[in-house]
């Protein structure tokens, strides 16, 4: 079985496709940490996000990069939602995903263009989105959390920026596929938000 998971930045998809995985016993792919590790490889160099090909440079990122801490700085998550607008970067991540998804007994994974672009035939897609207000201040309680002095403020700029820029964009832009469910997190909590992705997987199987 192949699930498929999109929506913006904090909407709570990468909880919500661990839980899936888990609960499945699916492997998972979190595919927003292959264009972090690009962007984080251009800044890294010294590169310009913007810039095509230093994008396509860094796009031969080791692998242990996926697992720096600092691919989930804001400054990685804006450098990231950079480079995935340039298509020769999306063509150039795309194999890595599609046999991610092709493997024996199906996967999860999740991103922006899962449902559209990835596996579009997969056989469940959630679209799990809420309210940039909500999604600010999830991630404006991670990262005081985390230590981080940051004002809300900024925080809700780089989400709305991040969602701008990934919605907008030519290439595979950020959208609910035809056959997606939406799930709309705002009102929810973890349990009950992962509880209904599973309940809703679970009617698309059968
Ligand atoms: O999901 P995450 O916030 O880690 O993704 C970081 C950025 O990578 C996104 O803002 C988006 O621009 C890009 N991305 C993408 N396509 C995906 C996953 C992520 O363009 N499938």
């Amino acid at each position: 079985m192949i699930i498929a998971v999109d929506g913006p930045a904090a909407s709570g998809k990468g909880t919500i496709a661990r839980a899936l995985a888990g609960h499945f016993d699916l492997p998972h792919l979190d595919t927003g940490l292959l264009y972090r590790a690009v962007g984080l490889s251009v800044l890294r160099h010294g590169g310009d996000p913007a810039h095509e090909i230093d994008a396509l440079r860094a796009c031969g990122f080791s692998d242990a990069m996926l697992h720096d801490p600092d691919i989930r700085c804001e400054a990685a998550s804006k450098a990231a939602s950079v480079v995935s607008a340039h298509p020769a970067v999306r063509t150039k991540l795309l194999q890595r995903q599609l046999d991610f998804a092709s493997q024996p007994g199906g996967a999860v994974l999740d991103g922006r263009d899962i449902g559209t672009v990835i596996a579009p035939a997969a056989d469940a897609k959630l679209f799990v989105t809420a309210t940039p207000d909500i999604r600010a201040k999830r991630r404006f309680a991670q990262l005081v959390g985390e230590g981080s002095h940051v004002a809300y403020d900024h925080v809700l700029t780089d989400i709305l920026d991040r969602d701008a820029r990934d919605s907008g964009r030519d290439a595979a832009p950020l959208r609910q596929a035809d056959d997606a469910v939406l799930v709309d997190t705002s009102a929810m909590g973890i349990a009950e938000a992962v509880a209904e992705a599973i309940r809703l997987v679970e009617t698309r199987r059968t």
